[in-house]
């Protein structure tokens, strides 16, 4: 038998239907619609219904399209792979909740969750690929999924993140195929923690104030009493995520051509080559940046966050789902996935399309 490659064989996402207009944002505090288009180019975005949707039932509900286009039923899938920054709980993970919300046997299948916020997704796609061409897994579930909306700062305070994120979900089904078969061609992948905090969700969470010798955080005397969040983090409204957005700018227009020059080497192929690049959506003018950088047509770059916002693990699989959908893919075309973000971490995969 000859080697064996993972295919995408289907892929589906899901956006919760409460749209959610800049100025409606500007009456929360204080922002423009103006501004966010000129530095984002986010016009809208959508926010999931507390208690009735979570990343988990989002998540579900891509996976569902994405099983039916992969003509397999969900008993069949024999590994989950969750990404997620806004999982339901700390713990367990969302992987559980989903093989749960599916019916999925636990006897059968087994669940990952991964914890790489913006490049999420390439991660976890690059993980599906190893256990794929290992013959481990034949029917793997990989969803990027997030609830942004139930964490966010809606005061003037956080306006510089809270503007940019979205929630929504995306998943494909990854198969077997031969070697010489259209399928992912390759991964990438990077990581530097140097700058953990710059773009991070920090409390609640068993740090303690260590990374940054903060020791006035409000821990009870004489042990923390099982509790991650303090009465002062709370009052302080010290918990949510929080962005150096310039750093993060600047290290994501060079990263992303780098990582995408480095994807392309190791396969012998150019950027001329490529037909799609779907890059994580994190902001319009980041995109905009990056095609310009490597040259690239409008046509062979697929950006939506103009309607979603910054939908975090979720952004490529929806775009390429829509790409997909608009005919803008075609089997046998070169697509390449590429993403940065918190961590610092950033990859990038590339694939003939399979389907
Ligand atoms: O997917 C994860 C990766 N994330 C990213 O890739 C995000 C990368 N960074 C960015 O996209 C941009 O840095 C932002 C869009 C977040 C911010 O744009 P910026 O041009 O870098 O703005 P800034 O943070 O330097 O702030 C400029 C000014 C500040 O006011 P002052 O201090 O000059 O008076 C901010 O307070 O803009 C202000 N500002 C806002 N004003 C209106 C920040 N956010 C807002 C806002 N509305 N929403």
């Amino acid at each position: 038998m000859g080697s064996i490659r993972s295919k995408i064989a289907g892929l589906g996402y899901y956006v919760p239907e409460t749209v959610v207009s800049n100025k409606e944002l500007e009456k929360l505090m204080d922002t423009t619609d103006a501004w966010i288009q000129e530095r984002t180019g986010i016009v809208e975005r959508r926010y999931g219904t507390p208690h009735l949707e979570t990343t988990t039932t989002i998540g579900a509900r891509a996976a569902k399209n994405a099983i039916e286009m992969a003509g397999i039923q969900a008993e069949e899938i024999d590994f989950i792979i969750f990404a997620t920054l806004s999982p339901d709980y700390y713990f367990p993970g969302c992987g559980v909740l989903l093989q749960r919300e599916l019916k999925i046997s636990g006897s059968q299948v087994g669940a990952l969750d991964i914890r790489n916020q913006c490049s999420g997704f390439i991660y976890g796609l690059s993980i599906a690929d190893q256990f794929i061409r290992t013959g481990q897994y034949k029917n793997i579930l990989l969803v990027g999924a997030e609830m942004h909306s139930m964490g966010l700062d809606y005061t003037t305070r956080g306006r510089n993140v809270t503007v940019i994120f979205g929630d929504g979900a995306g998943a494909v089904v990854l198969q077997p195929t031969g070697e010489e078969e259209p399928g992912v061609i390759n991964t990438v992948l990077h990581a530097d923690g140097t700058y953990a905090e710059e773009l991070a969700f920090i409390n609640p969470g068993c740090h303690g104030g260590y990374h940054q010798q903060q020791t006035d955080l409000g821990y009870p005397e004489g042990g923390y009493g099982g509790l991650f969040l303090t009465q002062k983090m709370w009052e302080e409204q010290l918990i949510f995520p929080s962005m150096n957005g310039q750093l993060v700018f600047k290290t994501a227009i060079q990263k992303f051509p780098e990582v995408i020059g480095e994807s392309l080497h190791n396969a012998g192929l150019s950027i001329g080559d490529v037909d799609m690049l779907i890059p994580h959506q994190a902001n319009l003018r980041i995109s905009q940046f990056v095609q310009k950088k490597l040259g690239l047509p409008d046509e062979k770059v697929w950006n939506n966050i103009q309607r979603y916002g910054n939908t975090t693990a979720a952004s490529i699989p929806i775009a390429l789902c829509e790409a997909f959908e608009a005919g803008a893919i075609r089997r046998n075309d070169l697509v390449c996935l590429a993403a940065f973000g918190s961590g610092f971490t950033w990859g990038a995969a590339l694939m003939r399309w399979a389907i």
